[in-house]
């Protein structure tokens, strides 16, 4: 396709671009709409452009004769030889077809980011998850990750959390938090009541930023507190966030001197009414008055737009990644678009980097709005985890013939990759209404039609007893065999599509489609009944068995276990 638009038509367009995509025509496998837009680039009717391209091709092995409709569609119909050949060369292939990057690139990916001395919320919840499954497909596809986690950890709140924490007889033996909010509340709730308190707060900010060890040791049992609670979420969701990839706010607090001389040294900086800001170019108020990102407040402190300055220096700059995301909510869009502006001035970011802010709607209750717990307090993960796990256990044990330590194995993987589902199988940029029924629900675009029809598919395999091994021909004589092998040949473009706008949500609809066409599959042409032709027979074995595997890996690479058994 590619070499065909540079010889018939003089343009150049990446393989990516060329906009071949499934139809969903009858009769027609794929069709491509790029005659449409290239119209006006070469100056021609764009029913000529598609005549040219076609006349041009050379996918005769590939398709029967391309076909020009409507304004200037071309359809596609793949020979069935082909189509054949290709499916079975998928047996044994553990990437199912999909190639590893020639270019890979080094992603700097900050996700989670929950806050010390904080519960997580549902915001982190989400930031978790998406990151997690963008983490899995990045490394899948063959890039280099350096996942971050950006903790709160640093800041004025930290003196009202010492000083609260010292009233409260904190020494270094073994105490827990179990209710950090509570803990948050009843320090802020002092600061605000009691002066004496609140400039005992302001003295311990200081001497936080001075050093002062006590004051050190203190923060650290914070810190430790704190992340004991983020772990225990990561755990029960089978997140491989670590200590290891704690990057937090005070990792990046000894850069941000250097980083304002520098934007100093490089006369990007203005004061404003006492502070030291940028004013990266086109960010305006509602008066259109430009916008400052600040640097250094009246009173000599640093913040949190100066943190992401630092972030992106120290990640494109000390670690050479080539690609900065941010997995954080829609409501820090501003900020990220400001904080790469400036970067961009500073040269921190050059043409080589990318830098994506990867934005995400609220989690809303059945109530739609944002979830809260019955009592109406901002929900705890854990529960919620806990919960999913043990609506999952009932489901479950509706149909299920496993013994108790099977089930109850199961039922976490059901219900923890249930939330993760109803989460990444809706577009993330949207908000998403968090129900339990829809969520657990055996049909429809949920984890656990998928993980049931993968089960059904593992216990047909199982019954069959030996498995049809590479080289086993495919035979494509009925339609529905046909549309199956099309879609498990689908799964390489849609790891392309869903890493280009990260959205794993199209990684979610293409494996309920596959699960879906499986079915109709299954209902038509009998596998192991009697009397099926034994050829026959293990070309449908080939097709059950890609089907299982595809919906495996696809539901691995966003972080959701696929059981053998339900
Ligand atoms: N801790 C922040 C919050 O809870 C999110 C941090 C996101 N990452 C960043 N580099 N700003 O809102």
């Amino acid at each position: 396709m590619v070499r065909a638009l540079r010889t018939a038509l003089d343009v150049e367009v990446a393989p990516a671009d060329t906009m071949v995509r499934p139809s969903t025509r009858a009769g027609v496998d794929y069709q491509c709409n790029l005659a449409m837009s290239l119209a006006k680039r070469v100056g021609r009717p764009p029913r000529d452009v598609a005549e040219t391209i076609v006349a041009a091709l050379d996918v005769d092995d590939l398709t029967a004769p391309p076909e020009v409709t409507g304004p200037g569609f071309i359809n596609f119909v793949v020979r069935d030889g082909w189509l054949a050949a290709a499916v079975a060369g998928l047996v044994g292939d553990p990437r199912l077809g999909v190639p590893a990057v020639t270019r890979p690139r080094r992603y700097a990916l900050d996700y989670s980011s929950p806050n010390v001395a904080k519960e997580m919320h549902v915001g982190h919840l989400r930031s978790t998850i998406i990151g997690d499954a963008i983490r899995r497909l990045l490394v899948f596809a063959g890039h280099e990750v350096l996942p971050h986690n950006h903790l709160g950890d640093w800041g004025t709140p930290f003196g009202m959390l010492i000083e609260h924490l010292v009233d409260i007889g904190w020494d270094d033996s073994a105490h827990t938090i179990t209710d950090l909010n509570g803990f948050y509340q009843a320090a802020r709730s002092k600061f605000d009541a009691d002066p004496g308190f609140a400039d005992r707060s302001r003295l311990r900010v200081v001497q936080l930023q001075s050093g002062d060890e006590r004051t050190l040791a203190l923060w650290r049992q914070l810190v430790d507190e704190s992340t004991r609670h983020f772990e225990e979420v990561y755990g029960l969701l089978g997140i491989g966030l670590t200590a290891a990839d704690i990057y937090g706010e005070s990792f990046y607090h000894p850069m941000l001197a250097d980083t304002i001389d520098d934007l100093e040294r490089k006369g990007l900086t203005r004061a404003s009414g006492g502070a030291v800001c940028v004013f990266p170019p086109g960010f305006t108020n509602r008066e259109g008055e430009p916008l400052p990102l600040i640097l250094r407040k009246r009173d000599g402190g640093y913040g949190y737009h100066v943190t992401d300055l630092a972030t992106v220096r120290y990640w494109t700059t000390e670690r050479g990644a080539t690609d900065l995301l941010y997995v954080v909510g829609t409501p820090q869009a501003q900020h990220f678009q400001m904080v790469f502006a400036a970067s961009r001035q500073a040269g921190y970011l050059t043409d080589d980097n990318r830098a994506v802010h990867v934005n995400f709607g609220t989690i809303l209750g059945e109530d739609g709005k944002t979830i809260r717990t019955r009592a109406g307090g901002s929900i705890k993960l854990v529960e919620l985890l806990t919960e999913a796990v043990g609506h999952a256990a009932d489901v479950v044990a509706e149909r299920s013939e496993l013994g108790p330590a099977e089930q109850a194995r199961v039922a976490r993987a059901v219900g923890i990759g249930a939330v993760k589902y109803a989460d990444l199988s809706s577009d993330r940029e949207k908000d998403y209404l968090f129900t339990w029924g829809k969520m657990l629900a055996r049909e429809g675009n949920t984890s656990v039609y998928l993980q049931y029809a993968n089960a059904r598919i593992r216990s047909i395999l199982r019954k069959a007893g030996e498995l049809p091994g590479p080289g086993t021909p495919v035979l494509l004589t009925e339609p529905a065999e046909r549309a199956l092998a099309l879609k498990l040949l689908d799964l390489p473009a849609v790891v392309d599509a869903v890493l280009e706008t990260y959205a794993p949500h199209r990684l979610c609809g293409y494996l309920y489609e596959t699960a879906a066409v499986f079915s109709s599959f299954y209902e038509t042409c009998p596998v192991l009944a009697a009397g099926v032709d034994p050829q026959v027979r293990d070309s449908r074995l080939v097709l059950a068995r890609l089907t299982s595997e595809v919906l495996v890996l696809g539901l691995d690479l966003i972080g959701i276990e696929a059981p053998e058994q339900l």
